[in-house]
């Protein structure tokens, strides 16, 4: 969908030696936000979600099933949805845009693929350089027909819905996206489809399948699903994205004299290896889980500022810390020592190549730090300098800039703000209130 000229809008960050000190309930879960409203969708009857980020990514996965001929109403951060069940959804008139979405097009097209219509995908140009062969090609192994740029490797793409057979698959990467796709796909295939992890990704597409009533077996890795189950509506309470947490986790640690109460913050172990991460380097953070039986454990999370020192980061934390390695980075430069982050090349595919972005963006800072081929090594503690910063257009890379000129000592300028309400719409208004 052409979108017209699009002018960035530029900020510059002046803040004079800041104390952070207050407390923020942080914004839902992108993750499961995104994953609230397809269940919803795929599910016969009324699901109600509360906690739900309406930030631009998951906007645009509701955007994607209204034009399904799905009913859903967004109040804040109530969302509502009625829907007929998946058999009474309606072939699209108009092209399914994704906007910046890697979770809406990978696991919409797991989802379009065991439709009895035809729908084309599309999104912004980040999206149309991201990888897509990951999802289409066990797709097609389940009997998918999917058409798209260079073999269906990249958008846009058009689907042709059509009955579906389980598949046993060993996930080549970890990727949750990919990990989801199939066992959405799997709920309609004729069968039982089993997914086999290496490297746990995020699961909450296995917590909340069983939370709209599915069966679904994991164990050792290793996740089964009977295909023809249908979803029955619920209640889904999304709780805040320690993704977005980790900005302020960060910026608690490493500002002079701060302390920061997170509340609500989503712990789930498959996301949470930022906290095992500070905690190895020293960080003054204290985590108090709420006493629950929900689908995800939550925890009010207190950061005060400490020295910190060195760490390796690698092996199977990596895809529990993947989103949070860039703002990891700006939090080694301030570290004793060589950070080293490997094994994390799946960087170089995110909203951006985070690598690249990440090492030229603190390098201009006057960070001391090298981009190796899986990841990066950071000498630290450098007192950083103000400059002119490009975001990608990615939102993480905008807020690990943001942050940055916390500690600078000239102001930070970023190219494009805006990007930042992908996932983190009051991130601004956030860091005013903490801001002494
Ligand atoms: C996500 C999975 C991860 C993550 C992304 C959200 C999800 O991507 O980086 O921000 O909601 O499943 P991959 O599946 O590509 O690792």
């Amino acid at each position: 969908m052409w979108k017209g000229v699009i002018k960035l809008t530029s900020r510059v960050l002046v803040y004079n030696k800041p104390r952070l000190e207050g407390i923020i309930t942080v914004p839902g879960d992108k993750s499961i936000s995104h994953r609230a409203v397809m269940f919803g969708a795929i599910a016969e009857g009324k699901t109600t979600v509360t906690g739900f980020l309406p930030g631009e990514d998951c906007l645009s996965t509701i955007d994607c099933f209204r034009k399904l001929g799905v009913d859903i109403q967004v109040d804040g951060t109530n969302v509502e949805i009625n829907s007929p069940g998946m058999d009474g959804w309606q072939e699209p008139k108009e092209v399914l845009y994704t906007g910046n979405s890697g979770t809406t097009t990978r696991l919409m097209l797991g989802i379009l693929a065991g439709t009895n219509f035809h729908s084309v995908m599309t999104g912004d140009a980040s999206i149309g350089k991201r990888p897509m062969g990951r999802v289409t090609n066990p797709l097609k192994q389940m009997g998918a027909k999917i058409n798209g740029r260079e073999n269906g490797q990249y958008t846009p793409i058009a689907i042709q819905g059509t009955a579906l057979k389980a598949i046993d698959y060993t996930m080549p990467v970890a990727s949750a996206q990919v990990k989801s796709a199939i066992l959405l796909a799997g709920l309609r295939a004729e069968g039982t489809t089993i997914v086999r992890e290496k490297e746990i990704s995020r699961d909450h597409t296995e917590r909340m399948l069983q939370q709209f009533g599915a069966k679904i077996d994991v164990k050792d890795g290793v996740i089964s699903l009977e295909g023809g189950q249908r979803l029955h509506g619920t209640h889904v309470d999304v709780p805040g994205d320690i993704s977005s947490a980790a900005f302020f986790l960060v910026a608690g640690a490493i500002v002079p004299n701060s302390e920061i109460v997170l509340k609500n913050v989503g712990i789930n172990p498959t996301r949470a290896g930022i906290i095992e991460v500070m905690q190895q380097m020293g960080a003054n953070v204290t985590v108090d889980q709420e006493l629950s039986d929900a689908a995800e454990p939550t925890a009010t999370i207190t950061i005060r500022t400490s020295n910190l020192k060195r760490t390796t980061i690698e092996g199977d934390i990596i895809p529990r810390l993947i989103d949070e390695i860039p703002i990891i980075a700006l939090l080694a430069t301030q570290a004793e020592g060589t950070t080293i982050i490997r094994d994390a090349e799946e960087l170089k595919v995110k909203e951006t190549d985070r690598i690249t972005a990440v090492v030229t963006e603190l390098k201009k800072l006057g960070a001391d730090i090298t981009a190796t081929d899986d990841g990066m090594i950071i000498n630290g503690p450098t007192s950083l300098k103000g400059a002119k910063l490009s975001t990608y257009g990615d939102h993480r890379i905008g807020m690990m800039a943001a942050i940055a000129s916390l500690i600078t000592d000239s102001p930070i300028e970023i190219d494009d703000a805006d990007c930042i309400a992908v996932s983190y719409p009051t991130f601004f208004e956030h860091l005013d209130l903490l801001l002494k």
